[in-house]
């Protein structure tokens, strides 16, 4: 819960996390992101609601899906983008995270987009905003709620009501932020059950993942499952090796073919990338008829869409 991200009439007024949100306002969210989705993909004149409005993507680590996705959806929204460059900025020079906000509201950036190793850097920026809104992209393991949003839609499209679901999420879930995100959603939306498979170090405490089933056994994790979300293992938040080897994890937690014949008849493969396949998944799934990985993709533009319009033009 993070109640910064509230204002005083509890309207939106930034993204940090899906903890505290509620079943009802994620609800809200996803019904946008599919009117939003169904508006665009229609032949005609398209809404410009953010026209005159600037967003700026401020992205301290690589990203392939989400800042390609929140681009798109701020242009085709009417929005400026600006895509701050870290590497040639006075970020290097020792300036402040703060004061770098603070340089960017006095250019009138209306959002800023923000992906950072650190935990809580999105919020220490909502701290000290003015009048920009601040959206989490991913901090450190802490939180990426518009995966969370964006995995959400996915699973509604296939399934609809969330109250029957088993998921099963398998892979490194101690580094992962989209777990975390993922976990509030579902429990917000009220899935049936959830349970979080990985090995034994890189599962986090059963205090931080209250109301989910924590197991080592993934062949007994994925029966009757109905979602199946595979995560990599995140190395570069590793301080140590924590795997054996890529082949002896896949022996154990890869999703293959004759693993995946232990879910549900109508079960769905997910996945927020970047993938590695032979690692958590095999070609044949990642690629099969259960696999909604590229679903995924393709629902963060409209997920994002309703983000940036619910905080912008509500
Ligand atoms: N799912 C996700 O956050 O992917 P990127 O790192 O490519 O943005």
């Amino acid at each position: 819960m993070n109640t910064l991200q509230f204002d005083d009439t509890r309207r939106l007024r930034h993204l940090l996390t899906l903890d505290g949100l509620g079943g009802e306002r994620i609800g809200a969210l996803l019904d946008r992101a599919a009117m939003l989705r169904t508006a665009f993909a229609a032949a005609g004149a398209k809404p410009r609601p953010l026209a005159g409005r600037t967003v700026v993507n401020l992205f301290f680590e690589p990203s392939t899906r989400t800042r390609t996705s929140f681009e798109l959806a701020a242009r085709r929204l009417g929005a400026q983008v600006v895509n701050f460059d870290i590497a040639s900025s006075s970020t290097n020079k020792g300036e402040t995270l703060e004061d770098t906000l603070a340089t960017l509201e006095a250019m009138q950036a209306d959002a800023l987009v923000v992906r950072h190793k650190a935990n809580g850097t999105p919020a220490r920026l909502a701290a000290s905003a003015r009048h920009a809104a601040i959206i989490n992209a991913g901090d450190g393991n802490h939180a990426h709620p518009t995966q969370g949003l964006l995995d959400a839609l996915t699973i509604r499209d296939h399934h609809g009501d969330f109250a029957h679901l088993t998921v099963t999420i398998c892979g490194d879930i101690l580094h992962s932020r989209v777990a975390r995100s993922d976990l509030h959603m579902l429990r917000a939306l009220g899935a049936r059950e959830i349970r979080l498979c990985g090995p034994k170090r890189l599962l986090p405490t059963a205090e931080e993942c209250a109301g989910a089933i924590i197991t080592t056994d993934f062949d007994a994790a994925l029966d009757g499952s109905d979602v199946v979300i595979m995560l990599r293992l995140q190395k570069e938040r590793m301080d140590e090796a924590l795997v054996q080897s890529e082949s002896a994890y896949f022996e154990r937690y890869g999703l293959d073919e004759k693993r995946l014949r232990r879910t549900s008849r109508d079960a769905i493969v997910m996945h927020p990338g970047p993938m590695n396949r032979g690692v958590e998944i095999a070609d044949a799934v990642a690629d099969g008829p259960q696999s909604r990985i590229f679903a995924q993709v393709a629902n963060g533009i409209p997920v994002r869409m309703a983000v940036l319009t619910d905080l912008l033009d509500p």
